[in-house]
């Protein structure tokens, strides 16, 4: 595999076998000594045209653990912002040797035109509303380590429900052709306003009444209302969002006991999501983020083809 730049391209072969190594990366996490020497010599760079505080700091942690060389650039403080093209700006950095760049842009299909242009491999980490690939890899680690504690080790029968703001979503698209991949089944529920076009193409059921499925959901995948995408008015107010669409403690009590929380962050709480649910037993938030760092260990591992030297078995 050379790059990773859609949830779509991974057979269900490649996500296990991405989904199993991370299972085996994450011991690192839990080390003293966090170095594995399977990426030794190898060159990393994140470019990130987009703020980013979990992906790109779970990337350089990953590539780091991994022993790469791993270095940041940001739209602001590089040339950039003096009005070089996505394409000088990547060509640049590639004469200089990297072997894998991680990027996000806010342009859909800037990961894809860029894994055309450059040498190195390519991690998509979240182009405009596209894809976001790495949030839907590490969504089905916690959910398969949540399950997996309750006995539970097979996708078939689970019922996954991503709700929220899913026309500026691109966590919603990844998670959409991981899942079905994998075996779950899937429902979106957004208000009309809020549900992306050709949605009905997907293959999955589109709901915008949350209160009729709650109750069936095994995993409640609450999605952020992306505010900084939005221009006009999607909905009244907030507090009717919050009412039609949120994670509230009322909703909270109808899942079922054992059904996990998910939220890929940053959390609007109060509005997608209450702080009750949020918190909860069964909220998989901060799992979701440890999964992160494990998942990108793995996902370089495979598009760089590392040694398995030290890899925990
Ligand atoms: C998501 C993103 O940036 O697409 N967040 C993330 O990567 N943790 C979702 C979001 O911004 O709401």
């Amino acid at each position: 595999m050379k790059h990773l730049l859609s949830a779509g391209d991974l057979s269900l072969d490649e996500a296990n076998s991405i989904l199993d190594l991370a299972d085996q990366m994450q011991q690192v996490q839990h080390r003293e000594v966090k170095k594995l020497p399977v990426l030794r010599g190898r060159t990393i760079v994140n470019v990130f045209f987009e703020d980013s505080t979990r992906t790109r700091t779970s990337f350089e942690i990953a590539g780091k653990w991994l022993s790469a060389d791993t270095i940041n650039v940001s739209a602001k403080g590089s040339s950039v912002s003096k009005g070089e093209s996505l394409r000088d700006t990547m060509l640049t950095l590639d004469s200089m040797g990297v072997d894998a760049f991680v990027i996000r842009h806010s342009s859909s299909g800037a990961a894809h035109q860029v894994a055309n242009w450059v040498k190195a491999s390519v991690v998509n980490a979240g182009d405009g509303q596209h894809e976001h690939p790495t949030q839907a890899l590490l969504d089905a680690m916690a959910i398969r380590q949540h399950f997996r504690k309750l006995g539970r080790d097979s996708w078939a029968g689970l019922r996954v429900g991503i709700v929220g703001d899913l026309l500026h979503s691109r966590v919603v698209r990844s998670n959409v052709l991981l899942l079905r991949t994998l075996g779950c089944e899937v429902v979106l529920v957004a208000p009309p306003t809020l549900l992306p076009t050709g949605v009905e193409t997907w293959g999955v059921e589109v709901t915008s009444d949350l209160d009729q499925v709650i109750e069936n959901l095994d995993i409640a995948m609450m999605l952020r209302v992306q505010r900084e995408r939005m221009s006009g008015g999607f909905f009244p107010t907030e507090r009717e969002y919050a009412d039609g669409f949120g994670l509230t403690l009322e909703r909270l009590h109808r899942l079922k006991p054992q059904a996990a929380i998910c939220h890929p962050g940053p959390m609007n709480r109060g509005m997608e999501i209450s702080s009750d649910a949020a918190d909860a037993a069964n909220s998989l938030v901060l799992n979701q983020v440890a999964a992160g760092v494990a998942v990108r260990m793995s996902v370089l591992y495979h598009v760089l083809g590392g040694s398995t030297e030290g890899i925990p078995l």
